[in-house]
């Protein structure tokens, strides 16, 4: 296997002139690409302003080349890593593959991509734009993961469309609030109750007999989901929404933090222990799978989340909440929700608080945590009654201009 580098930038050649005849354009010298490497081109599709990207591959002195666009979500052929034995590319992004021969897939029912035909003369390389045969993409996400990409799209129309709604009487009743407790605590294991989980049911019971609140919570500890494999790193483009780990894992139950989070929820309580001074470990694991909820706005200028309100419960032993609220907020807010009066409640008894089996107990019946819950829920739910009557997002400015 050999990692595949690329030329630097567009090759300067003029790739559309016809020397050699009417089909065949000139794309670079032999010495230009060596054996083991391979380059992108742009090729003018006939005589119009089209163009089709390229990649061309140079084993052992014999050119290949096929499209330089994954089939998947476009990955750059070119970038990726090339089996030279057995000729086959594996997408830098997502990891598909392809035969540089045939751009079919080297597995039965894949993916395929176009492939044209190349020919050298006289030290010169030239490739015939009309391929030799066309790439189709076969595969299909899962009915789960295709689903939620069509449920979002929907909803992203519809918030573009609906610049105002209309309060009814029945508003306090429809806000959905959704806890997601994200302790390790194994109860099943070794029963022992969460603080902040307690803490959370409390928040939610509260809204719901105060408010009439629907209200439902997600453990964290209970779905079946990997950590983020980085693909944002290789790319912006290529950490993708869904993120692409719920598309090749079935079972993958991101899926249900995404719809709950984007689709459902007006307001996300967030619960967590202080673990080294930090949220737990399955808080981490969990948003850096929604890095891809924020980056579509960057790729796709795309805000997936709407008028939504955030807010958080911290708890621990010893100390650190502002650090953690300060984290949370951070992430949150990038995400685009918005956050009531005291966005955040904590709790903590100190440093030298040892005997951590008393956490608990100590921390149920404690009026002033229960307090600031209260203050906490009625700030989130008071800005998700505003922000859903008014907008708070550029409609809001396209209002206020027009
Ligand atoms: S595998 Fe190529 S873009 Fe995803």
């Amino acid at each position: 296997m050999k990692r595949i580098t690329d030329y630097k930038g567009d090759d300067g050649h003029d790739h559309n002139n016809n020397n050699e005849s009417s089909t065949f354009r000139y794309l670079c010298t032999i010495k230009e690409l060596s054996p083991g490497k391979s380059r992108q081109f742009f090729l003018k599709k006939d005589k119009g302003t089209k163009k089709i990207q390229i990649a061309v591959f140079n084993v052992n002195g014999r050119f290949y080349c096929i499209s330089n666009k994954c089939q998947h979500e476009g990955g750059p052929l070119s970038k990726g890593i090339l089996d030279e034995e057995k000729k086959v590319v594996t997408c830098p992004w997502h990891g598909w593959k392809y035969s540089i021969i045939d751009g079919k897939a080297p597995h039965k029912g894949g993916d395929s991509v176009d492939c044209y035909e190349t020919k050298v003369v006289e030290d010169k390389i030239y490739v015939n734009p009309i391929p030799t045969n066309i790439g189709m993409r076969i595969t299909e996400p899962h009915k789960r993961y295709s689903d939620l990409q069509k449920s979002v799209r929907e909803y992203l129309n519809h918030m573009e469309k609906d610049s105002r709604l209309q309060l009814s009487k029945d508003t306090e009743k429809s806000t959905r609030i959704l806890g997601i407790s994200t302790t390790n605590s194994n109860d099943e294991v070794a029963p022992r109750k969460s603080t902040s989980e307690e803490a959370l049911r409390y928040a939610l019971d509260y809204s719901k007999n105060e408010f009439g609140a629907e209200t439902t919570m997600i453990k964290l500890r209970d779905l079946h989901f990997k950590h983020c494999e980085g693909y944002y790193s290789k790319n912006a483009s290529a950490c993708i929404f869904p993120c692409s780990i719920s598309e090749m894992d079935k079972d993958d139950q991101m899926i249900e933090i995404y719809q709950k989070v984007i689709l459902w929820a007006d307001v996300v309580i967030i619960s967590t222990p202080i673990r080294w001074g930090n949220a737990s470990s399955l808080y981490y694991q969990m948003v850096q799978r929604m890095n891809c909820v924020q980056n579509q706005s960057i790729t796709h200028d795309s805000y997936l989340i709407r008028d939504k309100v955030a807010a958080f419960i911290i708890t621990g032993g010893q100390d650190n909440v502002q650090h953690v609220a300060g984290e949370l907020m951070t992430f949150w807010s990038q995400l685009g929700f918005l956050f009531g009066k005291f966005p955040f409640v904590g709790w903590t008894r100190g440093w030298y608080a040892e005997d951590t089996e008393n956490n608990f107990d100590k921390m149920k019946d404690n009026e002033h945590m229960q307090q600031d819950i209260i203050k906490t829920i009625n700030g989130a739910v008071e800005m998700s009654r505003l922000v859903k009557e008014n907008r708070y997002d550029e409609r809001v400015l396209e209002h206020v201009h027009s």
